[in-house]
């Protein structure tokens, strides 16, 4: 009874959260709607169940990259409200050339039937002028969402240009429904800014940092150009695993140097970078470290910074996951790393499942895999009726908590759990990696070179239009 009374307490205060304005959900309204018509129910679901177009997945928060990329068969690209609704005969090999360098982390294949999605082979190009990595999907992981949509996950440390779909026999004839290209999910959006300085235009519209985070190429943050030392920092609310930022600057006409630092916590800079301003800016930095803010500032006193948009592509840092990094990975997950969805990244004993659990004779890829609504899941942890009491009776506990201290105050805390578990990560890893980079390393560094495997944790790549690298300082291919 009192349980039940409790339960009705929940329903209302979660549906008690503010109204977002148009365009926006989530509890905090940063979580930016790319449904159709920008139709997003409160839990950012589409009304009509169809993304904007180039958005795919939970929430439609992932781009989609293969929209803007040039394909073998134009059917790879055809989207349906319903699945499978048009399918088409796949030739092997399927072939995505992306239009420029593009970070992916995986694909999702949607078969006609199961076997249709039996023996494929992913191997990366590269194509001419461009460095890209070039070889097969490493540390691959198969995730089967139901039988007949397969998801391939890679470890990719670079950008990738072309991506090449073989079929192991091509004797049979495959039935495919269409691919997805999972190209990231902007992390940035709607952070805390702070801006050293900010402008006001004549229409009194203030330029903050704010307008780097909307969304929006068309609305920018300015510092003003009496400004000694043009900053500006972004504090996510938990930390991040980043696998590019892409930064948008309005330049001026004189060249103009920025350095981007990125901090674990205020007194703890990871990694730094410098390089030429330019309306497009693209970096990857170093993989598997947990990112709290981001510090972008101009090497020059008294010069105006104009960001019209700060990108952070990546997930929470694990534990974490979903759209405020407040779930917690199921405990099957190895090193508790999962995606967005609460999928395992990777398997202890390489089963196929979205949580690594819950298959049927270990998870073959003929095998069926049982479905999730026999157990209860909450947050990819599988829990027995009495369990999940349990399991209510901390909710409500964290949700008081969270009422009275308010969203911020919860997620504080949370974050200085996360901040232990991150300290305890950090003390295993090598203490040479723990090295800021000095003034020097930071001036070589901006020499474009594909890294090798062995100087990708100490090296950032950089990517910006009108400045591509001349074909000499290119690699003729990337050995990773
Ligand atoms: C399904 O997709 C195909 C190919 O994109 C398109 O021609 C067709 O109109 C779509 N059907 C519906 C009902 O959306
Ligand atoms: C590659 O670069 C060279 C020299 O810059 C140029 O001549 C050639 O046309 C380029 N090739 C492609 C495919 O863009
Ligand atoms: C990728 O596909 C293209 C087009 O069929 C082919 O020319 C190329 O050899 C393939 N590359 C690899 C590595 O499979
Ligand atoms: C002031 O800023 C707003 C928003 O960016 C813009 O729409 C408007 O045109 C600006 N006014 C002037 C005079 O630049
Ligand atoms: C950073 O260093 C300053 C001065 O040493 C100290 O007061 C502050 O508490 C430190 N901040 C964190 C988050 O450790
Ligand atoms: C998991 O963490 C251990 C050390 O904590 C590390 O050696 C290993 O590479 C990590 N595995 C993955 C899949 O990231
Ligand atoms: C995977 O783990 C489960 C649960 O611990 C175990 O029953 C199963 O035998 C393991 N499979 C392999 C292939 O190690």
């Amino acid at each position: 009874m009192f349980v039940s009374f409790l339960l009705v307490v929940i329903v209302v205060c979660h549906h008690a959260l503010p109204e977002c304005p148009v365009g926006w959900f989530g509890s905090l309204c940063n979580k930016i709607c790319r449904c159709e018509n920008l139709e997003c129910e409160t839990d950012g679901e589409c009304k009509t169940k169809r993304c904007l177009p180039g958005f795919f997945g939970k929430q439609c928060q992932y781009v989609d990259s293969i929209m803007s990329a040039e394909v073998s068969q134009e059917e790879l690209k055809s989207r349906n409200a319903t699945k499978c609704q048009t399918s088409f005969i796949a030739l092997s090999p399927l072939v995505i050339k992306f239009n420029s360098e593009t970070r992916i982390s995986g694909i999702q294949i949607e078969g006609f039937a199961e076997e249709d999605l039996l023996g494929l082979a992913l191997t990366f190009v590269q194509t001419p002028n461009k460095s890209c990595y070039k070889g097969p999907c490493q540390r691959r992981r198969d995730i089967y969402l139901d039988p007949n949509t397969l998801v391939i996950n890679c470890d990719i440390g670079n950008y990738v240009c072309q991506l090449n779909i073989t079929f192991e026999e091509t004797k049979i004839e495959r039935r495919l429904c269409a691919v997805y290209v999972r190209g990231g999910r902007n992390l940035a959006l709607k952070q805390v800014t702070t801006m050293s300085t900010s402008t006001v235009n004549e229409t009194g519209m203030v330029s903050d940092g704010s307008l780097a985070v909307d969304g929006r190429l068309d609305e920018c943050a300015a510092t003003r150009d009496d400004d000694p030392y043009p900053t500006l920092i972004l504090h996510f609310y938990s930390s991040v695993v980043l696998s590019e930022i892409v930064i948008y600057f309005r330049p001026s006409k004189e060249s103009q140097i920025f350095l981007l630092q990125l901090h674990a916590d205020e007194n703890d800079t990871i990694m730094e970078y410098r390089g030429e301003v330019h309306p497009r800016v693209s970096l990857v930095p170093t993989p598997d470290r947990f990112i709290r803010i981001l510090e972008l500032s101009l090497q020059h006193a008294n010069a105006q910074m104009t960001v019209c948009e700060l990108e952070a592509y990546g997930e929470c840092a694990p534990p974490m996951f979903g759209p405020d990094c407040t779930d917690i990975c199921s405990l099957e997950c190895k090193n508790y790393t999962c995606s967005y969805e609460g999928y395992c990244r990777y398997c202890k004993n390489q089963t196929k499942a979205l949580h690594c659990v819950d298959c049927l004779k270990g998870c073959g890829a003929r095998d069926k895999i049982k479905t999730e609504t026999t157990d209860y899941v909450i947050s990819g942890l599988r829990v027995s009726p009495v369990l999940s009491y349990i399991m209510i009776i901390i909710f409500i506990c964290v949700l008081i908590m969270a009422t009275t201290d308010g969203v911020r105050g919860f997620l504080a805390r949370k974050n200085t759990l996360v901040q232990k578990y991150t300290k305890e990560v950090e003390k295993k890893k090598p203490a040479k990696r723990r090295n800021t980079w000095t003034k020097k390393d930071s001036i070589r560094r901006l020499t474009f070179q594909a890294p090798s495997t062995e100087q990708i944790g100490d090296f950032l790549l950089l990517q910006s239009i009108n400045s591509f690298p001349s074909t000499e300082s290119l690699p003729s291919e990337t050995s990773i």
